[in-house]
């Protein structure tokens, strides 16, 4: 949710270089941001309540040069988006400062003992507490070290945390548990601590991932990493990401949302890879870390996941089931965690998720590791909580997703079901090799469709203008793409704040139909498929009842005019590759209607990337 950025070493520019950092941060939150540094023993502190390019000016001026620099973006949890309630937050004697993602659970009794000891507390943040209470330790404990450590052994909830002391002016103390944090290695630049690759990417490309119950000290030449259980000094990995700064930026489109779609014929080719060999329908799966004979055992599979990443899930269980013939559960992560599962050791559990850091979907993949599960991830962040939890992985490569509303990384989890299907249904002899080889050469050809689609987006935005002024819409789709009437109706209503519904086609004479008037236009997937006639019937249901109807509908279709007020076309595709094809004009759909409504597109409000907290 909230974002971090630290940095400390030679450079002056510590500030600048961590206000930058928050820009490329501001999709993890963007109801306040702040900012501390370090100069000839005292602290300053700047912070605001509001998006990061109204308040920067004012961040920025007057700051003397320095060489460390604390940061951070806010997404509210606890306390109002105002000013008091931004990170940093400072202890009464200025000495200590520090900005922290995560929620402290027991901060209400920690917080009475330290009223009563007389510490004032300025903001309603359960954060504010954990500066009060390194302040108090501190008193007692022969070395602020000995303080910060005996500080995390009180708290109760998850942290990701990056404190600074007047004290130790070229030290970043370090903690994490359960929310991510990594620090960032130069060799002669500085250190860098972060919650998110994208805002040190400019600098370096060497990383390390903190474990939960790590704690350490950030200096400009070193990295002193301690288990915090066991209070000894660890070693660590430096590992090498391989995405690029050029990732991160916008590229000249008007929105990250717009680049992201555009990047998903790319991303469809760098998620299939070298992996699949079209001459025998093969499909090799380089990091899913599991036998033949573990894979042959699965006598179930269960999907957890949240949001988008659901909906691709969902497009998952349809297509393992219909080429793997595995019985596939899905689960919303947030469910699954609390409603005692039946779980056992041949039942696979799989997460999709961008971030690989999304709370639900870690703590449903550390339960089903506790119940003796299989484990597997269809994740973006290589090195990512949930990416490092499970036995195995399908990396996505879909590179840095900054819009908060996600496109291409659902676009590269449907690629990865469809290539994990195909290599489950090979081990399986329940795929014809004739269909193996088809499947993947019309996978291939995916990007150039879509290609072809997104030539025509001005004919989308066209219709976009005509959905602008109404309040509610239904998205209807069937088999394959009752998902993708699902991902539709969220792409339309998380960023142009339209209420949206998605249905099951054959659902909607079953309750919905019942919203279905002149201020309700219907949104329908109606490609060539084997249920197309039935969707046919369905929308004709709903347009007697004088809605209007966007169809998104195969080219060649001769029909659809007559039971359409606007078409969309997209080229003809396999069936079981239309999920692919039809969820980019409702992308495209959903990104002019919000932009066409003035909305943020890329910060909708509300939102945050990476639901780092329960
Ligand atoms: C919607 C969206 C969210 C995420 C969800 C899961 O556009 O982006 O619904 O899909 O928060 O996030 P990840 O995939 O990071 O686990």
């Amino acid at each position: 949710m909230c974002g971090i950025i630290g940095y400390t070493g030679q450079t002056y520019l510590a500030s600048k270089i961590v206000l930058d950092g928050l820009e490329r941060l501001e999709y993890r939150g963007y109801d306040s941001a702040g900012l501390a540094i370090l100069t000839n023993g005292e602290i300053s502190v700047k912070r605001d309540s509001g998006k990061l390019r109204n308040i920067r000016e004012g961040l920025e001026s007057g700051l003397p040069s320095n060489h460390l620099a604390i940061g951070h973006t806010r997404w509210a949890t606890h306390g109002r988006p105002t000013q008091d309630n931004a990170h940093p937050h400072k202890d009464n004697n200025s000495r200590i400062v520090l900005v922290h993602n995560g929620i402290i659970e027991n901060y209400l009794q920690l917080k009475s003992t330290l009223l009563e000891k007389g510490h004032k507390f300025l903001s309603d943040t359960d954060t504010e507490i954990i500066v009060h209470l390194l302040a108090e330790n501190e008193k007692h404990e022969a070395s602020f070290k000995d303080a910060f450590f005996k500080t995390l052994g009180q708290l109760e909830g998850a942290w990701a945390l990056s404190v600074v002391h007047v004290d130790y002016p070229d030290t970043i103390f370090i903690a994490k548990k359960n929310c991510p944090l990594l620090i960032g290695l130069t060799e002669d630049e500085g250190n860098f601590v972060s919650s998110d690759i994208t805002a040190i990417i400019k600098y370096t490309r060497d990383v390390v991932y903190l474990e939960d119950h790590q704690a350490g000290m950030l200096t400009p030449g070193n990295l002193d990493l301690f288990d915090t259980k066991t209070k000894t000094q660890i070693n660590y990995n430096v590992e090498r990401v391989d995405w690029n700064p050029v990732m991160a930026e916008k590229n000249g489109y008007r929105h990250f949302m717009l680049k992201e779609i555009h990047e998903q014929p790319d991303v469809i080719r760098n998620t299939i890879g070298t992996n699949t060999n079209e001459e025998d329908g093969s499909v090799y799966l380089p990091d899913i870390n599991m036998s033949n004979d573990d894979l042959l055992g699965i006598r179930k599979i269960i999907v957890v996941a949240c949001g988008t990443a659901f909906y691709a899930g969902l497009v998952g269980k349809y297509l393992v089931e219909k080429l793997a013939r595995v019985s596939v559960e899905m689960d919303l992560a947030s469910e699954f965690r609390y409603r005692d599962p039946v779980l056992d050791k041949d039942t696979l559990v799989i997460a999709v998720t961008q971030s690989g850091e999304t709370a639900d979907t870690l703590a449903a993949i550390n339960l089903a590791k506790e119940r003796g599960c299989k484990t597997m991830a269809i994740v973006n962040v290589q090195g990512s909580s949930i990416a490092r939890a499970v036995d195995g992985n399908i990396f996505i490569h879909a590179g840095p997703e900054i819009g908060v509303a996600s496109t291409k990384a659902y676009m590269a989890m449907l690629v990865a079901f469809e290539l994990f299907a195909l290599y489950l249904a090979n081990l399986k002899s329940t795929i014809e090799v004739a269909v193996a080889k088809q499947l993947i050469h019309e996978l291939k050809v995916i990007p150039q469709k879509i290609e072809e689609v997104l030539k025509d987006k001005e004919d989308i935005l066209k219709i976009a203008q005509k959905y602008t002024q109404y309040k509610s819409m239904l998205f209807l789709g069937r088999d394959l793409n009752f998902p993708t009437a699902l991902e539709g109706a969220l792409k339309l209503k998380e960023i142009s704040y339209i209420h949206a519904e998605g249905y099951a086609a054959g659902e909607m004479k079953h309750g919905p139909i019942a919203l279905v008037d002149r201020e309700c236009p219907v949104v329908a997937v109606v490609t060539d498929s084997p249920v197309y006639e039935k969707v046919v019937s369905n929308i004709v249901e709903a347009r007697s009842r004088d809605c209007r109807v966007l169809s998104i509908a195969s080219k060649g279709d001769k029909e659809v005019q007559g039971f359409s007020d606007d078409v969309i076309k997209v080229p003809k595709v396999m069936d079981l590759l239309s999920p692919l094809l039809n969820v980019l004009p409702l992308q495209l759909f959903a990104y002019y209607v919000a932009d066409l409504k003035g909305a943020d597109v890329d910060q909708p409000r509300n939102l945050a990337k990476s639901v780092t907290v329960e």
